[in-house]
């Protein structure tokens, strides 16, 4: 369908992250700085009536699945709204959320009414004293107890976990036992040069192949499952109890099997992770476009995507902007 978003690689575009904010309220080491940056200040970040109008124009180009993020999406006031709004358009095949869960519990309620049915918390650690390691702030307890709330309303629930060498490994041997007992899949994200702090060297990275050998040998052999359309390849150990995924984003790149794009609090498309601003689409819903224009400005985004991040290339260059402030 000429219609539909196909990038001159052959791959075709059905996934859309939104990043509502680039806010947050953890500091989390491998991705924020320690004292709280310049945030986009209030008119420069998407109204809701401005996301809505952008989705629907993105679902008419094939998109079906619709992610929300930040920095932390639920620290922008009110997002049940907005995942309202979202879920009323036809269309929309799949959506969810990206969330550290420190204010899930709080708005489960609302959240739920609204139609959110699934949600991927951000997780590193069980234990208290590392989760603060991690993020700089508390709040283990009530991310645990929002894990607990959503998973009572038959939420679909994954746990993403950074995969960061010197400090993940400390804890598989927890992060199996609580795979198993909860039949939550946790996947482990291997670090990417995305952090603010510029800390990032290949040899911090602990890879997914690493974290499998490390869960067969602290917990029982695991065995891959069938692959399914997300970014991480699942296993599960081989009694059936406990699945474990792995991002392998930098060892392994699935830039060949990409389908999403992002658009960033500020209005900007991005059609990789590590790429730069692809497009002014905030301009556009600013100035009286009509949806043809915005519509093109996707297309050209979309066009111009590259074949794969080169991360493990001599001539890869950071992004300038960090992952809080692209939604992950
Ligand atoms: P599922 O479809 O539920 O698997 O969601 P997801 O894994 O796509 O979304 P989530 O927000 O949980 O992403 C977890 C991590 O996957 C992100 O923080 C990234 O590290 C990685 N990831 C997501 N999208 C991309 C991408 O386009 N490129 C790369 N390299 N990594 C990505
Ligand atoms: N490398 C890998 N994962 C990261 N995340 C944030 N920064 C990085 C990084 N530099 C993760 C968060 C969250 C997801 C959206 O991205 O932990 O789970
Ligand atoms: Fe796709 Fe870019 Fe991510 Fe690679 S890094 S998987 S090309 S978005």
């Amino acid at each position: 369908c000429p219609l539909m978003l196909i990038d001159t690689f052959g791959r075709l575009h059905t996934s859309l992250r939104v990043s509502v904010t680039d806010r947050c309220n953890l500091r989390c080491t491998y991705c924020m700085p320690a004292e709280t940056p310049d945030y986009e200040s209030r008119t420069e970040i998407l109204t809701f009536e401005e996301i809505e109008r952008f989705v629907r124009i993105a679902v008419e180009l094939g998109v079906d699945d619709v992610r929300l993020t930040g920095g932390e999406p639920l620290v922008r006031a009110e997002l049940h709204k907005l995942v309202g709004r979202i879920n009323a358009i036809d269309g929309i095949r799949r959506m969810s959320m990206t969330t550290n869960g420190v204010l899930l519990e709080a708005q489960l309620d609302d959240l739920f009414a609204a139609g959110l049915r699934s949600v991927n918390v951000s997780l590193d650690a069980l234990d208290a004293a590392s989760f603060r390691e991690a993020t700089r702030r508390p709040g283990l307890d009530k991310v645990l107890s929002a894990i607990t709330a959503a998973r009572k309303r038959q939420m679909k629930v994954k746990i993403n976990a950074i995969a960061l060498r010197g400090f993940t490994e400390r804890h598989i041997e927890a992060f199996g036992h609580f795979a198993r007992e909860t039949k939550i899949p946790i996947r482990f994200i291997e670090f990417m040069p995305l952090d603010t702090d510029g800390t990032w060297d290949s040899a911090s990275v602990l890879t997914g192949a690493e974290i499998l050998a490390r869960f067969s040998k602290a917990i029982r052999p695991l065995v891959p499952l069938t692959s399914n359309d997300s970014p991480a390849t699942d296993y599960q150990f081989d009694d059936g109890l406990g699945t474990i995924g792995v991002i392998p984003s930098v060892s392994e790149p699935f830039c060949d099997t990409c389908n999403r794009f992002r658009l960033t609090a500020d209005g900007q498309l991005r059609n990789c992770l590590f790429g730069e601003d692809s497009g002014d689409v905030r301009v556009l819903l600013r100035n009286g476009s009509d949806d043809a224009a915005i519509a093109d400005r996707i297309r050209s985004a979309v066009s111009s995507k590259k074949a794969g991040h080169g991360t493990d290339d001599l001539t890869f260059l950071r992004p300038t902007r960090p992952m809080y402030s692209i939604g992950g």
